[in-house]
C-alpha cells in the first residue's frame, strides 16, 4: 500500500520544476484548493476545496462513475458506510498490517518513516539526513506504527467501542458482496464501485494534496473466476490507463510500475501502480491489484457468513478473486493540473479537457453599453440550466479572457457590436484562442457538440 517512493527520470519539459509551487499559488489565489482551517494558522495535511476545486473534483468523479456504472451492465454502485464494525479491520488485516516502520530520533523525538530516513533531513542540522554521520542525533530502531485513526462510538470511550475510520473504501464493498448480488442479479463476472472518502494518519503527508490525512477514493472491485484472475486484470490494467488518456493526461507521463514481492501488499497476489511523472518524480496515481480470494475469505471466516459464489452454467461453487483499481480523486485532480499547467509569454493557461473543466464557458458583453450586457445577461440565463457558465463584464476583455485561461475555462463568449446588427457572437476557444461566429440561437447546441 505505501510503495510510491520510487524516483524517475528528470523533469526535462518547460518549468516543470517550479510547476508545484505555482499551482499551490493559483489554487488559493482562483479557490481551488486551500489549506484546511486556514484562519487558525491550518491543519498539516488537510486541505479544503472552494469553489472551482468542488466543480474540477465533481467532474472527475462524475466522469469515473459514468465509466465504470454507465457505461457499462456489469458494474454495481455502492456508497457504504465511512464506520465499519471493528471486526472489518481484523479480517482485513488492518489492525495488524496497516503500518509503516517508523524510527524516532531520541535527542529531537522527530519520527521518520524507516524507508524514507535517507530522504529526510535532520531537524538540527538540515544538511544531513537523521542517523547519519554528522547528525547530532541516534535513532531507534524501527517500530510499526498503525495508520488508522481510531474514534470511539457512543458516549463511552471504552476498549469494546473503539471504531476506526475508513483508511479505504474497498472493505465496504467486500462485507456488501451479496448485498449487491442478489438484488442486482448479477452474474459473475461482475464489479462494485464506489467513491468515498478514506482517512490515514499519515507520517510523511506532503506535496500539496498528494498524500494527505483525508482524502477520497474511487474504487471498483471486480469478482470473477480464480481461473480467469490473470485475464481480467491485464484488461483492466489496460482500461486504467485509458482513462486516464481520456481525460486528456499526456501518455508520455504515465507509465507502470510491477510491485516486487517485498513491495507487494498483504492482501494482493500481484500488483501494478500506474505511476504519473510529476514533477517531484514518478509516483503512484492508481492501484490496480489482484487481491485473489483473500479478502472474501478472510470475511467469511471472521463473520462465519458465507461469502462464496455458485456458478449456475458450471455447477461449480468458488470464492471469486478480486480485481481492485483504486485511484484517488484528490489524486487525480492534482495530475489534471499539472498536466494542463501552461505558461506562454501572455498568459498562464489550464489546457484542463473540457469535461473536467469547472466552468464551460464565461460569457462577456465587449462593452458595458449599448445593450450588449443585457443580452450577455440573457444568454447566461439561457445557457445556465445545461452548463456552468460565468458572466463578466469587468475590465479590459483580454483581462477578462486571461482570467478564464487562467481557470481552464474552454470557451469564451463575447456579444459585440456585431451581435446587435446579425444576432451572432464570438466564441473563442482557449487553447487555440481561434475565434469564430456563432448564431445565438445555435450557441447552446454548437457548446454541447463541443462538450460531448
Ligand atoms: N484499496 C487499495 C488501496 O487503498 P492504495 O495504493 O493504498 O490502495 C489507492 O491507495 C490510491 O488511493 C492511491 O493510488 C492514491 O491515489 C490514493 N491514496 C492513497 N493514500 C493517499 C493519501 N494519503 N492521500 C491522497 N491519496 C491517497
Amino acid at each position: 500500500m505505501h510503495s510510491e517512493g520510487h524516483e524517475g527520470q528528470p523533469a526535462n519539459e518547460f518549468n516543470r520544476n517550479e510547476v508545484m509551487d505555482k499551482l499551490v499559488a493559483l489554487c488559493k489565489r482562483r479557490g481551488f484548493v486551500f489549506p484546511s482551517s486556514e484562519i487558525y494558522g491550518g491543519i498539516n495535511s488537510c486541505w479544503d476545496y472552494g469553489p472551482l476545486g468542488i466543480e474540477l473534483k465533481n467532474n472527475i468523479k462524475a466522469w469515473w462513475w459514468r465509466s465504470m456504472t454507465w457505461l457499462r451492465d456489469d458494474i454495481e454502485g455502492l456508497d457504504a458506510a465511512i464506520l465499519m464494525h471493528p471486526r472489518v479491520w481484523e479480517a482485513s488485516g488492518h489492525i495488524a498490517g496497516f503500518s509503516d516502520p517508523m524510527v524516532d530520533c531520541k535527542l529531537c523525538k522527530q519520527r521518520f518513516r524507516a524507508d524514507q530516513v535517507v530522504e529526510a533531513s535532520c531537524p538540527r542540522k538540515p544538511s544531513v539526513a537523521p542517523g547519519t554521520a554528522g547528525c547530532p542525533g541516534e535513532l531507534t530502531e524501527p517500530r510499526l506504527f498503525n495508520l488508522m485513526f481510531q474514534t470511539y462510538l457512543g458516549p463511552v470511550e471504552e476498549e469494546g467501542a473503539r471504531i476506526y475510520l475508513r483508511p479505504e473504501t474497498a472493505q465496504g464493498i467486500y462485507v456488501n458482496f451479496r448485498n449487491v448480488l442478489l438484488p442486482s442479479r448479477q452474474k459473475i463476472p461482475f464489479g462494485i464501485a464506489q467513491i468515498g472518502k478514506a482517512f490515514r494518519n499519515e507520517i510523511s503527508p506532503g506535496n500539496f494534496i498528494f498524500r494527505s490525512r483525508e482524502f477520497e477514493q474511487m474504487e471498483m472491485q471486480f469478482f470473477v473466476k480464480p481461473d480467469t484472475a490473470a485475464e481480467w486484470f491485464e484488461y483492466w490494467r489496460e482500461a486504467r490507463f485509458n482513462w486516464y488518456l481520456g481525460l486528456g493526461i499526456r501518455p508520455q507521463h504515465l507509465r507502470f510500475h510491477q510491485h516486487s514481492s517485498q513491495e507487494l501488499a498483504h492482501y494482493a497476489r500481484a500488483a501494478y501502480d500506474l505511476e504519473f511523472h510529476y514533477p517531484f518524480g514518478w509516483r503512484e496515481l492508481e492501484g490496480v491489484h489482484n487481491r485473489g480470494d483473500f479478502d472474501l475469505t478472510q470475511h467469511q471466516q471472521c463473520s462465519g457468513k458465507d461469502l462464496s459464489y455458485f456458478d449456475e452454467a458450471t455447477r461449480e461453487r468458488f470464492v471469486p478473486y478480486i480485481i481492485e483499481t483504486s485511484a484517488g480523486v484528490d489524486r487525480t485532480l492534482l495530475t489534471c493540473l499539472i498536466d494542463a499547467y501552461d505558461e506562454e509569454p501572455e498568459r498562464v493557461v489550464l489546457r484542463l479537457s473540457p469535461q473536467l473543466a469547472p466552468i464551460k464557458a464565461a460569457i462577456f458583453p465587449l462593452v458595458k453599453r449599448d445593450g450588449m450586457p443585457e443580452i450577455a445577461q440573457r444568454l447566461t440565463a439561457m445557457l445556465r440550466p445545461q452548463f456552468k457558465v460565468f458572466y463578466d463584464e469587468s475590465g479590459a476583455i483580454g483581462r477578462r479572457y486571461r482570467r478564464q485561461d487562467e481557470i481552464g475555462t474552454p470557451y469564451g463568449i463575447t456579444v459585440d457590436s456585431d451581435t446587435l446588427i446579425d444576432q451572432t457572437v464570438t466564441l473563442r476557444e482557449r487553447d487555440s484562442m481561434a475565434q469564430e461566429r456563432v448564431s445565438i440561437d445555435r450557441l447552446a447546441e454548437k457548446l454541447r457538440e463541443l462538450l460531448s
